[in-house]
């Protein structure tokens, strides 16, 4: 049967592109043009002919594998995205295969059940009610509620749908009240703007909080700025706060916001896609201090918990904001029915929706609750021990001390030469880091995430460095 023949040389062949990465033999980064993909790959050739198994599936794999960006590289430095862990991987081929589009539980009712008890468990770590197994006369009616999206970009989106639904609540038939604005730090990730151009708010309601000079949120300024607005006649939509931001992974005060949150009834969001798994660490959590003050929070998995892309929990605090985020017909789907089990559909943008809880829940299942918050305690102490020895030598220096897995340094010098490093490094193939602009200056940009990066790999990449700027 090819099924099995092909799935075989399928895992022999990431098995052994697992081992070239991890073992640092081949380059963690190669670009090639596209031209010679194209043409390497032979891919017009297959689309026309079919037939890619046995032998030519080999031989294009090796070939596609060669072309890849090695994520299971320890030296992979440069983005937010994790370092899948196998178990996670082997889910996205069960839920591949099954294909069970879980929004409608009758189209997947155990990964719906998977999704239900991940959103349960989270809802948990942040402080809130989970929703009950069972609706009952006896049942509080506020108990949080979630679901989990293709990315953290869609999760603020329907996280600020989910606000938009108790602050203007006519806005999904009537449209937007013409005066209502968000308040976001400037470092807040693009998501956030782009939200507010789909909801059709405009990128000009978002209104920059007042921030000090690393860009973390001044809650004290925030009492200031909303007399301001609520005297030009302003309705907000919701105050949203990064924990912790992109660039360079710093949490803002999130008590202290979400107690004035609370105070003037503000709906508070936390953008927590990168940063919240610090919840999971008993050494970090005390970084959302008064979490459970938000009205929403969203949560990637496939940033700092080693599962593959995408997967993103969307978390309320009121089960009926995001209820009432979409208010749809479509008679196919949404109709009376007697049947057992919890439909999604009706909180998230997607019609057809992957069973994405899947991976999620076979990593934390491979690993155990334990694995995961040690996987986070390495990754934010790897960053605190490179700062500290960055630091310590005198032509380098870092934007700020560490939070999370995120560091930014920089060799003296101007801009450009960083961006050139950068280049030079990505042209050698032995790190892969990025770049960011932070207080008006280009930093390089480290994300750690691999379990076997270490103290000796930063090391290593500041001597390449040096070497570059012949300081060595
Ligand atoms: C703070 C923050 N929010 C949202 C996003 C968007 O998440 P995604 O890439 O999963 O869409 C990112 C991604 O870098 C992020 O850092």
């Amino acid at each position: 049967m090819s099924f099995l023949s092909d799935a075989e040389i399928v895992i022999t062949a990431l098995e052994k592109y697992h081992q070239e990465s991890i073992s640092r033999k081949k380059p963690v980064i190669r670009q090639e043009p596209l031209e010679t993909l194209v043409s390497d790959l032979d891919l017009s050739a297959h689309i026309t002919k079919g037939g890619l198994k046995g032998d030519r599936l080999a031989q294009f794999l090796a070939r596609y594998l060669e072309s890849t960006t090695r994520l299971l590289h320890p030296a992979y430095l440069a983005h937010q995205v994790g370092t899948s862990h196998y178990a996670g991987a082997l889910a996205a081929l069960i839920d591949g295969f099954t294909n069970n589009p879980m929004a409608i539980y009758e189209m997947g009712p155990g990964a719906a059940s998977i999704e239900w008890t991940l959103i349960n468990w989270l809802l948990e770590k942040v402080g809130w009610r989970p929703q009950p197994l069972r609706l009952t006369n006896n049942t509080d009616p506020i108990f949080g509620g979630g679901v989990l999206t293709h990315g953290g970009s869609l999760a603020n989106l329907t996280a600020l749908l989910a606000a938009r639904s108790r602050v203007a609540p006519k806005a999904w038939q009537e449209g937007n009240p013409g005066n209502l604005v968000i308040l976001a730090p400037p470092e807040s990730h693009y998501s956030i703007s782009r939200a507010a151009g789909i909801m059709g708010l405009g990128r000009n309601a978002v209104y920059p909080m007042a921030v000090e000079e690393q860009g973390v949120i001044i809650s004290d300024k925030l009492p200031e700025v909303y007399a301001r607005l609520t005297d030009e006649g302003k309705s907000i939509l919701a105050v949203i706060a990064n924990g912790c931001s992109t660039a360079a992974g710093l949490y803002d005060p999130i008590r202290e916001i979400g107690e004035f949150c609370n105070a003037q009834k503000l709906w508070f969001h936390i953008d927590g896609a990168h940063g919240a798994s610090a919840l999971l660490s008993k050494k970090h959590k005390n970084r959302l201090d008064g979490v459970e003050l938000a009205d929403s929070l969203i949560w990637d998995a496939h940033k700092l918990l080693r599962t593959p892309s995408l997967c993103t929990a969307v978390l309320v605090k009121d089960a009926r904001t995001i209820d009432q985020a979409f208010q749809q017909e479509a008679s196919y789907i949404f109709h009376d029915k007697d049947q057992p089990g919890f439909d999604f559909i009706h909180r998230t943008v997607e019609c057809t929706k992957a069973g994405l809880g899947l991976k999620w829940f076979f990593v934390l299942a491979a690993l155990g609750e334990q694995g995961l918050e040690k996987h986070v305690d390495d990754q934010y102490e790897l960053a605190a021990q490179a700062f500290d020895y960055i630091e310590s030598l005198p032509e380098f220096s870092c934007a700020a001390a560490p939070q999370s897995n995120i560091l930014c340094f920089r060799i003296n010098g101007s801009d450009a030469l960083q961006l050139e490093i950068r280049d030079k490094l990505i042209a050698q193939g032995d790190f892969y880091l990025s770049t960011t602009e932070f207080g008006g200056r280009r930093y390089l940009r480290l994300v750690f995430n691999h379990p076997d990066t270490n103290l000796d790999d930063i090391k290593r990449l500041i001597k390449d460095i040096r070497d570059m700027v012949n300081l060595n």
